[in-house]
């Protein structure tokens, strides 16, 4: 098969595909079923739906139960992304989980839905790029199919938020949901799949979005706890100003590498932390309202399973099919940030 050079470039079908290509055969996802409204939140801390909706566009969000980890609610949508791409769990070569909220420091999450979907033959490990996860994780995977190391990659988006927020500060807690989304990566013939990725990332603005405690420079101690090191923190304006100007040129640089304009973009998927952070990246790109898919009312931000959720409920819904160029854009503490184009 010859890439189409009239409908767009692919940086990587060289050689005219005698190298392999990676497509996502399915997505999956799946989301805990309490759901915490906005009014809700009046009862928790000093809000107010208007403040919530009009800051955020964030209506309700969906919290994990007492007894559900992370590892939990990957394997639920793991299970769904492999019963939708019809592979079994020996076909797994490796597993890649992105999260901020593993179920332990160690072993990874990853192993532990290795364990729990019985893909007894896959490699699997942990990545951490915060909300940026489920990109880099793509573009992990695709490595390893491209280079024929491996044949079916799973990756996972999953964060159980709800375990690291402070109830009592309004200025986070309001923001973040739990839920896990998942992909199959595999070689599929004639299709052009993945087109091109970037990531970057910028470790001097590190403190703007942490949690501080926990790890070898803050070990858990009463004092520690005392003094909430073990919740995340934030400085909101300042990630609002950095997302909205890393996702905007991480997205303009891989429509560059792929001699795209955005109006041939059937489906953008940005990463869902905030309403007015997706429309200043709309507006900057010059996309239309229609293009872009937001699902951020119904989920708030779940970092690493953000992208791959609203790409499953854009799936499902009927928004993106076969052939469909979709543009994902993704930030997140690191600070980190990526943008992918798939063909669908
Ligand atoms: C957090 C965020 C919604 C705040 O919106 P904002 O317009 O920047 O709000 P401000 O910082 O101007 O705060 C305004 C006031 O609202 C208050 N406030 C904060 N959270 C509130 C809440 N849940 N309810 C009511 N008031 C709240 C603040 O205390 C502040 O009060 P003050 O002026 O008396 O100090 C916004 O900064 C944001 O979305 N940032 C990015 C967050 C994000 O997406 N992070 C993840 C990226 S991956």
């Amino acid at each position: 098969m010859k890439p189409s050079p009239k409908k767009f470039n692919n940086p990587r079908a060289r050689h005219n595909f005698q190298g392999r290509t990676c497509s996502i055969l399915a997505v999956g996802s799946y989301v805990p079923e309490r759901i915490l409204s906005n009014a809700d939140f009046e009862q928790l801390v000093d809000t107010s739906d208007e403040w919530i909706t009009s800051r955020t566009g964030i209506k309700e969000r969906r919290i994990a139960a007492k007894n559900e980890c992370t590892s939990d609610l990957a394997t639920q949508a793991a299970l769904c992304a492999m019963a939708r791409a019809k592979v079994t769990p020996e076909q797994i070569d490796l597993i890649v989980l992105a999260t901020i909220t593993p179920d332990m420091p160690f072993p990874s999450t990853a192993c532990l839905v290795q364990e729990k979907i019985g893909a007894h033959r896959a490699a699997a490990f942990d990545i951490q790029a915060a909300c940026s996860g489920f990109i880099f994780g793509l573009e992990i995977g695709q490595q390893f199919i491209m280079s024929r190391t491996y044949d079916t990659v799973l990756v996972i988006g999953a964060e159980k938020l709800s375990s690291i927020i402070n109830w009592s500060d309004r200025n986070t807690c309001v923001l973040f949901g739990d839920g896990a989304g998942a992909a199959i990566l595999r070689h599929r013939p004639q299709a052009h799949g993945l087109l091109t990725a970037c990531m970057g990332s910028d470790g001097s603005q590190a403190g703007l979005l942490c949690m501080p405690g926990g790890g070898s420079s803050c070990p858990p101690t009463h004092e520690s706890l005392a003094a909430g090191m073990h919740f995340l923190r934030m400085d909101g304006k300042e990630t609002f100003k950095n997302a909205v100007t890393a996702m905007h040129t991480a997205a303009v640089e891989v429509l560059r590498r792929c001699e795209l304009d955005i109006t041939q973009i059937k489906c953008v998927i940005p990463h869902q932390a905030n309403r007015r952070i997706i429309d200043a990246v709309t507006e900057r790109l010059g996309a239309t309202p229609e293009q872009v898919f937001i699902n951020v009312h119904k989920y708030g931000n779940t970092s690493a399973a953000s992208v791959a959720i609203a790409l499953d409920d854009a799936v499902q819904n009927g928004r993106i099919h076969r052939g469909d160029l979709v543009l994902l854009i993704v930030f997140g503490a690191g600070l980190t940030w990526g943008a992918a184009v798939i063909e669908w």
